[in-house]
Order: C-alpha cells, then sequence, then structure tokens
C-alpha cells in the first residue's frame, strides 16, 4: 500500500558497497515518468552514474565547495547537521553503487516544480525495491554537471546515492494531520 511505502521510506546517509542489478532503478525510472509536468513536458532528465571514476570526481567537485559551505554555515542549519552529523565529506558518493543525477530542462515551463515531482514518485519507488537513498542537493551544481557532459540548459536538481543501507536509524517525526491541513480557512 502506498501509505505504507510512504511511512517505511526515510533517508540513509551510510551505504554498502554490495551491488543490485540496475534493472531495479529503471523500474523507479519508469514509475517517475508516470508524474504529471507542466504542459506535458516531461522535463526531467535520469542518468545512472555507475563509473568508480566518475563517482569520484564528482565526490571531489562536492565536497571542495561542501568544506567551504561547512565553514561558513551559521543558526539553526547549522545546528541540523551537527544534530545530524553532516559533515563536508561525502562518502556516499562514492559508497553507494549508482548515483542517479536528476536533471531538470530549464527551456520547459514549470520545469522544476514537474522535475520535483518525479523525484517523489522515484523516492517511493526506490523503497518499493527495497533500495535506500538520500536527496542530495549539491551546492555547486553546474560544475557536477560538467562531469557527465550535461548541456547546458539542463539544470542539476540532485544527486541520489542508490544501495543497500549499511546503519540503522529510525524514521523522523512527521507533523500532525491538523498542524498541516484545514477545511475552508487558516
Ligand atoms: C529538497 C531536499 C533537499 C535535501 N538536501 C539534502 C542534502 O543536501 N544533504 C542531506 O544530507 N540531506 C538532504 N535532504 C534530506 C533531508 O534532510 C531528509 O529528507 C529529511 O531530514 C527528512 O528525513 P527522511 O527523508 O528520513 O524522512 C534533502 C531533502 C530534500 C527533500
Amino acid at each position: 500500500m502506498l501509505l505504507d511505502l510512504a511511512k517505511s521510506r526515510r533517508t540513509v546517509r551510510k551505504f554498502k558497497s554490495e551491488s543490485f542489478p540496475v534493472d531495479k532503478i529503471i523500474r523507479c525510472i519508469e514509475v517517475a515518468r508516470e508524474a504529471p509536468s507542466g504542459i506535458n513536458k516531461q522535463p526531467w532528465y535520469f542518468l545512472i552514474v555507475k563509473d568508480p571514476e566518475k563517482k569520484r570526481e564528482i565526490r571531489r567537485r562536492c565536497e571542495k565547495f561542501e568544506r567551504d559551505l561547512h565553514r561558513r554555515v551559521r543558526g539553526e542549519l547549522k545546528e541540523w547537521m551537527e544534530r545530524e552529523n553532516i559533515t563536508w565529506r561525502k562518502d556516499f558518493l562514492e559508497e553507494a553503487p549508482y548515483l542517479v543525477m536528476i536533471f531538470s530542462d530549464i527551456r520547459a515551463p514549470y520545469s522544476r516544480e514537474s522535475t520535483w515531482l518525479a523525484v517523489g514518485y522515484f523516492l517511493l519507488a526506490l523503497e518499493e525495491e527495497g533500495l535506500s537513498s538520500l536527496t542530495y542537493t549539491p551546492p555547486p551544481a553546474r560544475e557536477i554537471a560538467e562531469v557527465v557532459n550535461a548541456p547546458r540548459y539542463y539544470r542539476l536538481e540532485t544527486i541520489l546515492p542508490v544501495g543497500y543501507p549499511k546503519e540503522g536509524g529510525r524514521k523522523k517525526r512527521r507533523k500532525e494531520l491538523q498542524e498541516i491541513m484545514d477545511f475552508d480557512s487558516f
């Protein structure tokens, strides 16, 4: 049931190196391609990276920026990162057997909104396949896109490392229904 999948899905940041048939990811892309999009432009692009050299280069470029970001970050975001043990190190970019880079075609109207809907579909499909992931939003999107020769009109939205979890972990608390909805008026 969809509700069960949504309830069990959670972010994983440490992965086993154990691989699996790429068909599992392709099935998830089949789900994502059914997402709705502005004037049905389907402005998303899924790039599966399995080449260790490419993964290493993507990690190197991300960490260069993350190091700087972590030096500058303050306030609520800093506290969140400390609590979650999130550092500038992005081991998951090499540890996970696959990275799925998701791009939006900026020439299409509502390209970002549409692509993120597809990301949501994709995340639930991964859960159904028994795979874990993390919605990583790298700061230097253009520099990373260059590693895989993405055309300039493709904006890198997120990189999802996909694999099996190396750690346990708990589902994060969700707001109660009455906190997020109402009828007729706020
Ligand atoms: C748009 C978006 C951007 C995110 N960016 C990052 C990120 O850059 N790094 C990271 O470690 N987690 C990132 N996350 C993961 C969130 O922190 C995580 O989804 C949230 O804490 C809820 O936890 P859950 O996914 O386990 O339910 C992102 C999630 C979303 C939806």
